[in-house]
């Protein structure tokens, strides 16, 4: 039997890091879900994709053959055979993959690849829909948030610090904006699961958000 960590919350709260240190503990492999919506956002944005065109949009994916390799421990997103891992993680592209997220039909098409990850091995998971639909029954739940500005604070240093022009005060619409779209489309939308842990991490350190998700893990192994 293997053992999943659903970790859930807006964009921002630091659910990526905490998971992959979480998973490093505890030699649990680690899926960025994330990052398949933006690989799906990638093509479209490429490609030039009407996704608001139902028919384009089916023929785009089927045309997208998306997979997760493991290298030296990091996850690495391959599109139609090429690493995009670093292209994902564009604005551009955030803000595609949260347009893309809201389809059913894009949705439909990462559900069985992200439960069979979990099925054949212990996975920390983190997205916005895992404890909610995709591993409903996962042994540890959490939903990891923090506020806004926090949020908006954390990623701004990240972009200073790799030598990005950019405003706190745009960061800031751009996460409220993302969340809104998160939380009200009709699909899968960003909630707490009723069984999940709820972590507010605005004033937690990474190390501490990290122990406190390891810890309640090894309580329920
Ligand atoms: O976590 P992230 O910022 O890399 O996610 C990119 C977008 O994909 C974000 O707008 C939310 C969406 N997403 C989702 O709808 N469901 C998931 N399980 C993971 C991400």
């Amino acid at each position: 039997m293997s053992f999943a960590i659903a970790i859930d919350g807006p964009a921002g709260a630091g659910k990526s890091s905490a998971a992959k240190k979480a998973a490093e503990s505890l030699r649990f492999v680690y899926v960025d879900t994330g990052a398949m919506y933006r690989t799906i956002g990638l093509y479209m944005l490429e490609n030039q994709v009407r996704v608001d065109e139902e028919e384009a949009l089916k023929a785009a994916l089927d045309r997208i053959r998306i997979e997760l390799k493991y290298e030296e421990g990091v996850q690495r997103m391959y599109l139609n055979g090429e690493d995009v891992s670093d292209r994902i993680r564009t604005p551009e592209v955030s803000e595609k993959a949260s347009v893309v997220a809201a389809i059913p039909a894009v949705r439909e098409k990462l559900l069985n690849l992200q439960r069979d990850m979990a099925a054949s091995q212990d996975v920390v998971m983190d997205g916005r829909d895992i404890g909610t639909n995709i591993l409903p029954d996962a042994e540890l739940k959490i939903y990891l948030t923090a506020s806004v500005e926090e949020r908006a604070r954390r990623r701004y240093q990240e972009l200073i610090q790799k030598g990005e022009e950019c405003s706190i005060e745009d960061i800031q619409r751009d996460i409220a904006d993302r969340d809104y779209r998160d939380i009200h489309r009709e699909t899968a939308p960003l909630r707490q699961a009723e069984d999940a842990v709820y972590l507010d991490s605005s004033d937690m350190t990474l190390d501490e958000v990290a122990a406190e998700i390891t810890c309640l893990a090894k309580e329920r192994m």
